[in-house]
């Protein structure tokens, strides 16, 4: 049976590196695994008023909503913005967690990816994202971590990696998640 995994970058910067990393990363799933990448760019700043009323509701909150929840398992590539997440991934977090009687990211395993053109790779980005997801009820996995420090050096805007221990050490993130999310 095929297995469904959804990718949610945290940067709408066209020439992402997050956006490259998912391009890379897809490419290391075994081929009953349907990578699906799950846009955020398109949803309206999550507002409270808007979602309670059916005819204002935005169809890019349904339609994330939808995706989301289709998916057995979620992975989030994130850069990290001023210590933290980019506005744009708090905002589709905000999203799926209503209504709060569904919350799209319920249940879901998750790998977290975070990356940095600095020393850090995103640490902060990284814990503020776990701690949001606990709330919601995603299980992230907790090992192995994952911070990719000066990111300009391991992956290239088209999604090649170009060091062999950066793919190396992303494979077997793959592999380790499949394991943690139960889709071996
Ligand atoms: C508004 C803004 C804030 C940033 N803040 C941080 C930061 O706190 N820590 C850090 O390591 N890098 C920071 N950066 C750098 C980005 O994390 C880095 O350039 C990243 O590789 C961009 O990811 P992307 O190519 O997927 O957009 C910041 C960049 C921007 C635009």
């Amino acid at each position: 049976m095929v297995k469904r995994i959804g990718i949610i970058v945290g940067s709408v910067r066209e020439k992402s590196y997050s956006k490259s990393l998912a391009k890379a990363i897809s490419g290391f799933f075994p081929e009953k695994i349907e990578i699906t990448t799950i846009r955020i760019d398109d949803l309206p700043l999550f507002n409270p008023d808007l979602d309670q009323d059916a005819s204002l509701r935005p169809d890019s909150y349904e339609r994330f909503r939808r995706e989301v929840k289709a998916q057995d398992a979620l992975i989030v590539i994130s850069p990290e913005y001023n210590r933290t997440i980019p506005a744009a991934l708090k905002n589709a977090i905000e999203v799926g967690s209503r209504p709060m009687t569904d919350i799209s990211f319920n249940g879901k395993p998750t790998l977290i990816i975070t990356q940095s053109a600095g020393s850090m790779g995103g640490f902060g980005a990284n814990h503020h994202l776990r701690q949001a997801l606990v709330f919601l009820n995603a299980i992230a996995m907790p090992q192995p971590e994952v911070y990719l420090s000066e990111i300009h050096n391991l992956i290239d805007k088209e999604g090649t990696i170009l060091r062999a221990d950066t793919e190396k050490f992303l494979r077997m993130v793959v592999k380790n998640f499949l394991g943690f999310a139960g889709l071996f």
